[in-house]
């Protein structure tokens, strides 16, 4: 049980467990969601595109998975199968989305979007917790330095478009899709808007945002931009989801970060946890001045009861991680000095 979340006593008074369903069970944020909620006493459902993969198997592994985690075959564009998935729940978490700038794979994050919102209200689901991200608010050049960054914000569409961080059109799209369904439908919906996300990963296979610390680690990145982003740890990200689910007030959106910071400031704290590393020293010069931090609001998330956990902490243990499932080389011990 998270030290930081009160016990929900309507899901474990003795009534019959909550059966609620994870969409993408199986990816870096999929799997601590349904982590915290096997901890918390719901029977959870959790699709994947193809269950039998070894790399959904960490899933069965988890504490309660035995007794209250069954998995199943659904694809967002599939709606007959997210109807199976849906059947009997009370709630569904939309996690599942490409992570992804391929153009290809905009149209599968909004038209799944709307399928799960389809499905989840024709199948009688009450209540939807939908991921979006902070690419979907902060990519905006008019945003004043000043501003606070918070649930209001939107990013850019054009300019994100110009950019090509199709990403950030994808998922300001499937956001606003998902607000329109449930409006529709009459859904009750709130929105984890999670920033760079952070932390020792349960699933085997290397995701994207865990590669964006992996390849400073490798060597593989020699520079590092000039840019500022937001970072917050998964298991934060994973607590927000379940705390907007259980708090029959919560509707909207839900700004999910920890930190804001410069990329060298990320650089550093990586260089001093582990100097063994060839961690790049080198900015990219844009001839830009350096990038300033923004003021950000995560005050919502906090009135709900969440603490966020320090990037330090979130990184030493992504690292660990890491290295212990092979995808960094344990790095080589610096030799003791001979003492004459
Ligand atoms: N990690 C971050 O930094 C971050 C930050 C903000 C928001 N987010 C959001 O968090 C969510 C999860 O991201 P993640 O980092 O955990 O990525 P991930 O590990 O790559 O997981 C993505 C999941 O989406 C599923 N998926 C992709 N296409 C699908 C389709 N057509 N039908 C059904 N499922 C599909 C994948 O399931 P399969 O097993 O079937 O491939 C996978 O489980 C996404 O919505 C992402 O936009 C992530």
């Amino acid at each position: 049980m998270s030290s930081n979340v009160e016990v929900n006593n309507n899901v474990n008074n003795g009534e019959e467990q909550q059966l609620v369903c994870v969409t993408g069970a199986g990816g870096f944020i999929g799997s601590w969601v349904v982590k915290e909620l096997l901890l918390r006493g719901y029977r959870v459902r959790g699709t994947a595109r193809d269950p039998a993969d070894s790399k959904n198997a960490h899933l069965l592994a988890l504490e309660g998975a035995e007794e209250r985690l069954s998995l199943c075959r659904a694809d967002v564009l599939d709606v007959a199968s997210l109807r199976a998935a849906f059947s009997g729940c009370h709630g569904v978490f939309h996690v599942a989305s490409p992570v992804s700038n391929d153009p290809d794979l905009v149209p599968v994050a909004v038209e799944g979007t709307r399928n799960v919102m389809g499905a989840a209200a024709d199948m009688g689901v009450r209540r939807v917790v939908f991921t979006s991200s902070y690419g979907a608010v902060h990519m905006n050049p008019n945003r004043s330095a000043d501003a606070v960054l918070d649930e209001t914000c939107w990013s850019d569409y054009d300019f994100c478009k110009e950019t090509d961080n199709l990403y950030c059109c994808a998922k300001m799209m499937a956001e606003i899709t998902a607000t329109e369904e449930a409006a529709k439908r009459g859904l009750e919906l709130a929105v984890v808007v999670p920033s760079m996300t952070m932390g020792p990963m349960l699933q085997q296979t290397l995701n994207f945002s865990s590669n964006h610390v992996a390849r400073y680690l490798t060597g593989t990145k020699k520079t590092y931009p000039n840019a500022v982003a937001a970072y917050v740890d998964v298991r934060d990200v994973a607590r927000a989801h379940v705390l907007v689910y259980e708090r029959p007030e919560a509707r909207g959106r839900y700004l999910c970060i920890g930190t804001v910071m410069h990329r060298a400031q990320l650089i550093q704290i990586l260089k001093d946890l582990f100097p063994q590393y060839p961690v790049t020293a080198k900015c990219e010069d844009d001839g830009k001045p350096t990038a300033k931090a923004y003021k950000f609001s995560n005050q919502k998330l906090k009135d709900l009861g969440l603490e966020f956990t320090p990037l330090k902490k979130s990184l030493y243990e992504a690292v660990i991680c890491m290295q212990q499932k092979g995808h960094l080389p344990l790095p080589v011990p610096v030799p003791r000095r001979a003492y004459l």
